[in-house]
């Protein structure tokens, strides 16, 4: 089944306000030539970018057009409250923000995050017009152990179970990211990723019904680069990617994007 292709970048604690301003003007304007252009407007393909939370703001009014759909890396499940140092999922949504990255490893393990924690952020992002993109993923040891499947299942089946089937086929991306190929050049071979991907679609299917499931968009990330795109593209259960370092520049960025077009 075709799925528009997603491309996402996640500069995590990287780039101020004139380098992320200055990012958006320059891929915005690669983005411009039609060949790329053509597949966003025709909604087959989209690309993401998230900020640093400083910078959403200026990112969003740097765009000219919808090219680029900004992000939050992170956000409150409260709308307002006593939460220091806290912005509030609402608030990005409000701002302009298309999607909301919830549950990425760095804040699972650095900020101890949970999966009732993440629950919480999905059932916030609801509330608002923004699409929630989820990531789960095992650790090495967990790989090594031979249970990914039971952990990635368990991070999913706690995001996702009871939610609106609306919800899920239209506004939920799930973004898979083996822990172990985060920033380690370390990248999961095609078939694994594939092998994940399809799992996280069974349960999908064994939840929502395999039309619901089939709507999702399941992303690999952990250490893409141009050179491994195509192959782990092509897998029918990867419909995009979330990049980390390699979408730190926009000739980096850009040729992955180019890969999956
Ligand atoms: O969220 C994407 C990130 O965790 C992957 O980082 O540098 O391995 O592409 P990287």
């Amino acid at each position: 089944m075709f799925r528009p292709h997603v491309v996402a970048g996640n500069w995590k604690m990287h780039k101020g306000v004139g380098e992320a301003e200055s990012f958006v003007r320059q891929l915005e304007d690669r983005l411009e030539e039609p060949s790329r252009r053509d597949l966003i407007e025709e909604d087959l393909l989209e690309v993401v970018i998230y900020p640093t939370a400083l910078c959403v703001h200026s990112c969003l009014i740097s765009r000219s057009s919808d090219l680029i759909q900004v992000g939050a890396q992170n956000g409150h499940w409260e709308i307002k409250g006593a939460y220091t140092g806290e912005v509030s999922i609402g608030s990005f949504a409000e701002e302009g923000c298309g999607y909301i990255l919830i549950g990425h490893s760095e804040r699972r393990s650095l900020f101890g995050e949970t999966d009732q924690d993440v629950r919480r952020k999905v059932e916030a992002v609801m509330g608002t017009g923004a699409k929630a993109m989820v990531c789960v993923g095992e650790l090495l040891s967990e790989r090594e152990e031979g249970r990914t499947f039971q952990v990635v299942g368990s991070q999913v089946r706690s995001a996702v179970n009871g939610l609106p089937e609306e919800f899920v086929s239209k506004r939920l991306t799930i973004a898979y990211e083996p822990v172990w190929a985060i920033g380690t050049g370390r990248t999961a071979s095609a078939s694994d990723a594939q092998e994940v991907c399809a799992h996280i679609r069974g349960i999908l299917k064994e939840i929502f019904g395999p039309q619901v499931a089939n709507g999702v968009r399941i992303l690999y990330g952990g250490s893409v680069k141009r050179d491994n795109t195509f192959d782990i593209l092509k897998e029918p259960d990867v419909d995009g990617l979330l990049v980390g370092g390699a979408s730190l520049e926009v000739d980096s960025f850009l040729g992955i994007v180019d890969e999956a077009i």
